[in-house]
């Protein structure tokens, strides 16, 4: 009877702990435009910061202190960055799972941008690998500003001298996405036949020339009005998703890297051979999805890898300097070309976000602060 009731206090007890601790760390949730104490700053540059999230309205370009950069560091006055769906999901605070790490009610840093190139400014004292002058990319969080400051060991490597700023800002998350998902994950050898979903998009575009630079045999999918693009980047093949269902193709692939996730497991399945690889790298757009995102497909990938003869998951990427230098020897050697779709400059920043999320950006989207 006691142990009964133990039971039950236990049952209303622990739950409603979990909900006044939730609902407390939500309403501390705060960031630093909630600081009373901001003095203005001293040494101001502009840059694109949003204290709430929302939509790409919420975006402000405001006057912030320009940073100096730590003894490791290196101070970049960035000349163009590129928009990835990555900064969507970031401003709109989705998945919402995505917040325990972000900010519960309010995003914890409220700079956006990665993907940037620029001039050295300055370099920190202990700096050895650049100098004032040099023309990089890589990519930083806050990279929508006039300045980013980068550790040297980081996302920075010198800019190819054949690439304009424009071209090297598109390369971060995208480019590496595509490098490591086909490098890393798939490892593609040559001959085998790769289809690329979404193959006009950042990932896409990057992703058809790089599997063609390891000798794949590549399939691109995408709408009609893309067709010639990815041919003309390299594609051996390209499924014109508006007229042919790629799942419905009765070809076989080693590889899938699917950018776009419109497709169920067993229609992906249905057109992989039997050892081949599904990768699935995103998906959907800012209204899709918003409690975990594409994480219920990627249970389930993983779920279904445990019984089928295929590999099946998610690929997530990650910035480095050794990966930026990869891909920047394929660009200086004319193996791998960016795409670039739309120009904005920083003030239009919210203009192009709402761009990307509409989801047939083709190939990259660049902010110009030249
Ligand atoms: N896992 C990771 O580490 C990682 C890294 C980077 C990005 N991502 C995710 O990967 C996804 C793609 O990123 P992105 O930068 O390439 O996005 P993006 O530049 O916005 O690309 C969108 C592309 O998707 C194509 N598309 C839309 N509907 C399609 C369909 N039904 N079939 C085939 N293609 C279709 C569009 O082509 P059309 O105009 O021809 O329709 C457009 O070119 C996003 O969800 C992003 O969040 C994940």
């Amino acid at each position: 009877m006691k142990l009964k009731r133990v039971v039950g206090w236990t049952a209303i007890a622990i739950p409603t702990a979990l909900f006044v601790g939730v609902f407390i760390a939500y309403w501390m949730s705060s960031n630093e435009c909630n600081d009373p104490d901001t003095a203005a700053p001293r040494n101001p540059m502009k840059a694109i910061v949003y204290c709430d999230y929302g939509s790409p309205d919420v975006l402000k370009l405001e006057e912030i202190e320009k940073p100096t950069p730590a003894d490791d560091e290196v101070l970049v006055r960035v000349r163009a960055a590129a928009v990835n769906p990555y900064d969507w999901h970031y401003i709109r605070g989705t998945p919402y799972l995505m917040r325990i790490e972000t900010g519960l009610r309010k995003p914890k840093i409220t700079r956006l941008g990665v993907d940037y190139a620029g001039t050295v400014e300055a370099v920190g004292r202990i700096v050895t690998q650049f100098k004032p002058g040099d023309h990089v990319f890589g990519g930083r969080t806050g990279a929508f500003a006039e300045y980013v400051t980068v550790r040297e060991d980081r996302a920075v490597v010198r800019k190819p001298a054949n690439l304009t700023f424009e071209q090297a800002a598109t390369v971060g998350i995208a480019a590496i996405t595509a490098l490591q998902a086909l490098r890393d994950k798939a490892k593609i050898q040559p001959g085998q036949k790769v289809l690329i979903n979404g193959a006009s998009g950042g990932v896409g575009t990057f992703a058809v020339q790089i599997a063609k630079s390891m000798g794949a045999d590549v399939t691109g999918v995408c709408s009609t009005r893309n067709v010639e693009m990815v041919r003309s980047i390299g594609a051996d093949q390209v499924i014109d998703y508006k007229k042919e269902d790629y799942a419905d193709s009765g070809q076989r692939f080693d590889v899938i890297l699917d950018n776009v996730g419109n497709r169920s497991l067993s229609d992906n399945r249905r057109v992989l051979n039997p050892d081949g690889k599904y990768l699935l790298i995103g998906g959907g757009g800012p209204n899709d999805h918003r409690w975990i995102g594409p994480l219920a497909n990627v249970a389930n990938a993983y779920l279904m890898s445990q019984f089928v003869s295929q590999d099946m998951g998610m690929f997530l990427a990650s910035l480095n300097k050794e990966d930026l230098t990869v891909l920047s020897d394929l660009m200086q050697t004319g193996k791998v070309t960016p795409v670039i779709d739309r120009r904005y400059t920083l003030s239009e920043v919210p203009a192009a976000i709402r761009y990307l999320e509409e989801g047939h950006a083709r190939g990259k989207v660049i902010i110009t602060l030249e």
